[in-house]
């Protein structure tokens, strides 16, 4: 259609649009004017330079050269959903987070999973942690649960995290390798970081490479706090656990569908959904108090342990159902803005150092990531209840406040006000000590859960433990490293460091690594981890 075939008509609102001949609406530029030829450049003569005049010419390549924000700096590969979550019953008990108060409820949700290490282009089928990050939009705001699928991490302490990223992705100067291959710097960081042990079996293990994203679990992997309504508290753990069951890859498999179709997790998710296989996931919840917290083996506070699922048995409290794909994978996926911090009345944080420290990261890097100050104003990250502040202006700014007022107090009678009765309150935990760099003695004991993970796992499994450090260990070109490793999983099972070390063809076993605490072996008990009698 050429402009002259254009016509303006009516939409059922009464607003005005343009149409081309026939029903299809007619291009324009981003200030609405209509284009005549979005074919050839405006020139001087058919062979001609073309002219600066062009301005729907120059506007297409700006918009163009603009296109790419920066990927996330951790978990820039990812792939999303909507759905909703749905209440069991009324937990009012524990907590007085709106989102439990009634059996039935229904709260829309969004849910981003990603690896970790990768850049945006990498295969999804690398051995990685996957990131289960899941925003649900509460009558009282947005609560992120900003999770893996894995229920430890590798630090203890968040101001190691820019260390294990770095070590973790590319090397500085030659940039590569990525995930999917080992190298030294990682290596050669965790053996220098005991406290990884236990993730590292995990991340060693059939979990950190799943057959698809519908066939795994999530965890919120620190300890967090419910407070109901008089404010007392529980401490909690949050699980998502897979209606369809865990399912993973065997190595070869992964490696073989990398090669033939890199973008497999997503197909299959995008696929599942579409067909209207909805996957599924309950949230369950650990639950318990400070007597158990203060009688458990482990500290609570320590994000590289778990609690066994024999000791607490987390209990169902609601459902997650994925029903919808994106309709802009842009606009809903990558800039979906997910924060620890964000969490409704009735949810508060423990003092976790790595969740400590998240919790101030989020906010900064979605600020440089996105751009503005104003990234709640895009419709994936604002809140589907009402919000009133006086935030105002910075770039981009969608929303500001109302009326003559932008302050409170004021006497105006304008704008919003805070109510301490329905407001956010933190647990009134009483804090004393030094100001030290310090780590506690509670967190010494490296060994221990990384055992009773790895003798958990049937011995196929475990023999998969053993062919991935192998395998990863064999890329590693410095032998200390690979000593070092080897001198960790003397402190977690003989049969395992063993059977690597023979892999490797290391010619003289190594000393098992000095660990803070006792280890099982110093204990002289290897098959009765107390944690495992309860
Ligand atoms: C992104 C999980 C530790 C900083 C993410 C995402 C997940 C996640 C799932 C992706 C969110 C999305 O899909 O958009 C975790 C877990 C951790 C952990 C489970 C430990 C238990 C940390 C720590 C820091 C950190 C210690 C920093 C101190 C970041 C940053 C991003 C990110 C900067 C990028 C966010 C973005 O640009 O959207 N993390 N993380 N994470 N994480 Fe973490």
């Amino acid at each position: 259609a050429t402009i002259h075939d254009q016509k303006l008509n009516r939409g059922e609102g009464g607003e005005l649009h343009q149409v081309a001949a026939g029903s299809t609406p007619v291009l324009t530029t981003a200030q609405g004017g209509p284009v005549t030829d979005d074919q050839n450049s405006l020139k001087i003569g058919a062979r001609g330079p073309t002219t600066l005049e062009d301005f729907h010419f120059r506007e297409k390549i700006f918009h163009f050269d603009h296109e790419r924000i920066p990927e996330r700096v951790v978990h820039a590969r990812g792939y999303g959903a909507h759905g909703y979550f749905e209440t069991y019953e009324s937990l009012a008990k524990y907590t007085r987070a709106d989102i439990f108060q009634r059996a039935g409820e229904k709260t829309p949700a969004f849910v981003r999973f990603s690896t970790v290490a990768g850049n945006k282009g990498s295969a999804d089928l690398a051995r990685d942690v996957r990131g289960f990050a899941v925003k649900l939009y509460t009558r009282e705001g947005n609560w992120d649960i900003v999770g893996n699928n894995i229920p430890v991490f590798f630090i203890q302490d968040a101001i190691k995290f820019p260390d294990l990223i770095h070590a973790a992705k590319a090397e500085p100067n030659s940039d590569f390798p990525q995930a999917q291959t080992a190298h030294d710097n990682f290596w050669d960081f965790i053996s220098l970081t005991p406290e990884s042990m236990h993730m590292i079996m995990w991340a060693m293990s059939d979990r950190a490479i799943p057959r698809s994203l519908r066939f795994m679990e999530g965890f919120g992997v620190h300890t967090f706090r419910l407070l109901n309504a008089k404010d007392e508290s529980t401490f909690v753990k949050f699980l998502w656990k897979p209606k369809l069951g865990l399912q993973s890859v065997a190595w070869n498999e992964a490696v073989k569908i990398n090669g033939a179709d890199p973008d497999f997790h997503r197909r299959d998710l995008w696929d599942a959904i579409h067909a209207g296989n909805f996957p599924e996931w309950e949230l369950q919840l650990q639950l318990f108090d400070q007597a158990f917290a203060d009688s458990f083996d482990f500290d609570i506070l320590d994000p590289t342990k778990l609690i066994p699922e024999e000791v607490l048995p987390p209990i169902a409290v609601g459902r997650l159902v994925l029903d919808r794909m994106p309709d802009n994978f842009f606009a809903e996926t990558e800039q979906v803005a997910f924060m620890t911090q964000n969490v409704p009345p009735g949810v508060d944080f423990s003092n976790d150092p790595l969740l400590q420290g998240r919790n101030f990261s989020y906010l900064d890097t979605q600020i440089k990531r996105l751009g503005s100050t104003n990234f709640t104003h895009l419709p994936i990250n604002a809140p589907k209840c009402p919000f009133h502040n006086f935030q105002q202006d910075g770039h981009m700014a969608m929303r500001n406040p109302v009326g003559r007022a932008n302050y409170q107090p004021n006497s105006w009678d304008e704008g919003p006000r805070e109510s301490p009765a329905k407001g956010f309150r933190s647990f009134a935990e009483v804090e004393a000590g030094p100001k030290a760099r310090l780590r506690s003695e509670t967190f010494a004991d490296h060994y221990s859960q990384a055992r009773q993970f790895y003798i958990s796992q049937d011995p196929v499994e475990q023999g998969h433990i053993a062919a991935a450090l192998t395998f990863e260990l064999s890329k590693v070109q410095t032998p200390v490293i690979r000593e070092r490793i080897v001198s960790h999983l003397l402190n977690i099972d003989d049969g395992l460091a063993g059977k690597v070390a023979d892999a490797l063809g290391l010619k003289a076993m190594p000393k098992p690594a000095d660990a803070a605490v006792p280890t099982r072996r110093d204990l002289g008990a290897l098959d009765s981890l107390s944690i495992l009698k309860n």
